[in-house]
């Protein structure tokens, strides 16, 4: 029976270029998608670009262009690197279109009609500078836990610590350097604690939409059954904000994640209208789409159009299947089964999440060379093929990460390629060729294959057989059993091979018919080959297409073999080895390219003042500073840029200082934190008091001013010398 199956891999944020790490879901749901399409089953797969979010919206402000700019430039880049890697989406839209819009009002609307939207008034964190709530990765400041220095709002990359923006000491604004305030609005939330949906969450659980390990974790997101552990969803964030403007909510946006994913749903849409169109004198095509679709109507006589409904209404046999990364588990199993599910949409019939791609056993570093973009792999390795070869000979269908290592990744291309693969047709080819160009000797009848002795050999027999199994694997995503038993195979043929040896037969006189029969048999076996592996390398298995001179390989034409006097065109090479030295050259480039961005960023810094005059050690050493612990701190009444002080230093009776740092500090959040002060400075009378000494402060042509504090430890009264 044919199924009918919608597929979406994760939106890539329009802010960023695709590398190779996002490259290990697409390739792998690309594989997916093209063995269901050569299966026969009607498959669409969709993806966008996610365009929405203070981030996009800010760097198009650097760049000095609108966030329209900006995300039309980054999607025709990521289009490009798709086509490139042979990606091939049945539409590639954008979240910032009229379908996506039009679909997230609607669920909030209906949400909002089954009571799941609640307003309530919550306290952020606002930068007076840039007039704007700041999302937590845009508040720094120090880790309220092991106190180091320059940790973002949501969470510390020294400790691993998670906690609110609120609770960084000296938090400040990543965007301007200011001092944020807090300030109160409005915010809208998806009521994810009401018992309706965690109800709903808990049967979804256990309806196996999820992979073990992912339902694992549901189940600790969910707690207990009676437990309430989830929270409600803040969807809404304040202007300015690149995104949709929520109904009837001047001034308010839905949040990016909100929208993502009904940019699926968008996308989907953008391609019924595509195929529904009916353009004039447009050929229909049965030949699925080699690169990303050109945008094209495909409907026509005997086209039956693409239904929206039938996709995303509840009730009908079409499956939804989402590729995600692991990351991105939590909107994907929680957020969004409950947005549909209320909302009154489908849910999808499985998640399939995978791990995190590391290089050479490790994170990919800018340092090491190996934060590998898609465009620096094009430049430098050109055949994107070999990557797609190797991530599916890795991926299993599990959430365990997926090295590529590179040593592996050449040794593998290699020998598995161009040692097996390619090797059979090099080896036999030309024999046909020099033979006439026809097959022959081989089969009986028309080279249906019913049973065993419709033809003559067990070979092809034997390679015909594993069609089935070899489908199970690409269906379970197990893609690295399907390459492991296609390799077997092309072992088994290049074993035929070295046992006939065509080489030795040619130099034979009268010995055409069983050269050409021998050939013929390794012809037959490389096509098989060809058609098990044209999912995961489309673009060879189409040249080898044009070479057997046969049209497009589909699944069922494995129990069909080229029957005798069928005519081969000639052999062209196929495919050339991967020398290391291009992988070498790749992460060199890398490397020399972030020696070149830090050396331009260094000049770009703002200009610091010149370095001042030498002195020497003598003269330096005239000035006593100290380690000072802060016992009080206040307004001074009246002063508008100064604080007043307390000191102590280890001496009878504290200091007071009076210090020009009221627009970086709350007095409160000073008390009892260490610092440095000049000790010995000579007292100077202000308007409001004596001043006896100094305390330091960084400050410089970008806003904010920032008081030193000594390492832990450090105690009142010690020298820094
Ligand atoms: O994590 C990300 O890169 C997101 N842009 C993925 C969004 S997936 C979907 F929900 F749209
Ligand atoms: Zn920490």
């Amino acid at each position: 029976m044919t199924r009918k199956i919608l597929v979406t891999s994760a939106l890539p944020y329009a802010n960023g270029s695709i590398h190779l790490g996002h490259l290990v879901e697409y390739i792998q749901t690309d594989i997916w998608v093209r063995f269901q399409k050569m299966r026969g089953n009607t498959c669409h797969y969709v993806c966008a670009d996610d365009t929405h979010g203070t981030p996009i919206m800010l760097r198009a402000d650097n760049e000095g262009i609108t966030p329209e700019q900006l995300i039309a430039r980054v999607w025709q880049e990521h289009y490009d690197d798709f086509a490139a890697f042979h990606v091939a989406f049945d539409n590639y839209g954008s979240t910032n279109s009229n379908e996506t819009k039009e679909f997230a009002q609607g669920i909030y609307r209906k949400l909002k009609a089954e009571n799941l939207i609640e307003v309530r008034s919550i306290e952020q964190y606002y930068d007076p500078v840039k007039n704007m709530f700041l999302p937590d990765r845009f508040i720094k400041g120090e880790c309220p836990k092991c106190h180091a220095k320059d940790q973002y709002g949501d969470n510390c990359e020294v400790c691993g610590a998670a906690y609110a923006p609120t609770d960084l000491i000296e938090p400040f604004s990543a965007v301007s350097g200011a001092k944020p305030e807090l300030r109160n609005s409005d915010h809208y939330f998806f009521k994810l604690s009401a018992d309706s949906c965690q109800q709903f969450l808990r049967e979804w659980t256990r309806s196996g939409s999820l992979q073990n390990e992912a339902a694992n974790k549901m189940q600790e997101w969910l707690g207990a059954e009676g437990e309430n552990k989830l929270t409600d969803w803040d969807i809404s964030r304040d202007a300015p904000y690149f995104g949709f403007e929520i109904p009837d909510a001047p001034g308010k946006y839905f949040y990016v994640w909100l929208d993502a994913p009904v940019g699926y749903m968008g996308s989907f849409k953008q391609l019924c209208n595509k195929q529904n169109q009916t353009p004039p004198n447009l050929p229909l095509s049965g030949e699925e789409p080699s690169a990303p679709a050109p945008d094209k109507g495909r409907a026509g006589e005997g086209f039956t159009p693409l239904n929206f409904d039938e996709y995303w209404k509840p009730g009908s046999d079409t499956e939804l299947y989402h590729f995600i990364g692991k990351d991105i588990l939590y909107f994907h199993a929680l957020f969004w089964p409950a947005m549909l599910q209320h909302a009154g949409f489908r849910t999808p019939t499985k998640l399939f999440s995978h791990g995190f791609l590391t290089v050479n056993g490790e994170k990919m570093s800018k340092s090491r060379g190996t934060f590998i973009t898609a465009r620096s792999y094009i430049d430098h390795i050109k055949n994107t093929e070999y990557l797609r070869y190797y991530y599916a000979a890795k991926l299993n269908g599990s959430m365990e990460d997926l090295d590529l290592n590179l040593d592996d990744f050449v040794a593998k291309v290699n020998s598995d390629l161009i040692g097996k693969y390619i090797n059979i047709a090099s080896r036999t080819m030309g024999f046909i060729e020099k033979l006439g160009g026809q097959l022959g000797g081989v089969l009986i009848g028309n080279g249906n294959i019913a049973s065993e002795d419709d033809h003559l050999d067990p070979i092809t027999y034997q390679l015909t057989q594993a069609s089935l199994a070899i489908a199970q694997h690409y269906e379970e995503r197990d893609f690295a059993k399907a390459l492991r038993e296609i390799m077997k195979l092309a072992d088994e043929v290049n074993f035929y091979i070295a046992d006939k040896k065509p080489w030795a037969i040619a130099k034979q006189n009268d010995q055409e018919n069983h050269l050409k029969m021998v050939c013929s048999i390794a012809v037959n076996c490389f096509r098989l080959l060809s058609l098990y592996l044209k999912p995961v390398l489309p673009k060879l298995v189409a040249q080898v297409e044009t070479t057997l001179n046969i049209p497009a390989l589909q699944w069922p034409d494995a129990f069909h073999l080229l029957p005798d006097g069928h005519r081969i065109n000639t052999y062209q090479h196929l495919l050339t080895r991967l020398d290391p030295k291009l992988i070498e050259g790749m992460i060199a480039a890398n490397q020399e390219s972030l020696k070149s961005m830090t050396e331009s960023t260094a000049v770009a810094k703002p200009a610091i003042a010149p370095i001042a005059e030498t002195i020497s050690i003598d003269e330096f050493s005239k000035i006593d500073l100290r380690v000072a612990h802060i016992v009080n701190a206040e307004h001074v009444e009246g002063a508008e840029k100064l604080l007043k002080l307390t000191l102590d230093i280890g001496e009878e009776n504290p200091r007071t200082v009076f210090a020009g740092i009221k627009s970086a500090y709350d007095p409160e959040k000073l008390k009892g934190r260490m610092t440095v002060m000049v000790a010995n400075l000579a007292p100077r009378k202000m308007k409001f008091g004596m001043s006896e000494g100094m305390v330091l402060a960084a400050s410089g042509e970008t806003p904010g001013l920032f008081i030193l504090s000594p390492d832990d430890g450090a105690q009142p009264g010690m020298r820094i010398k």
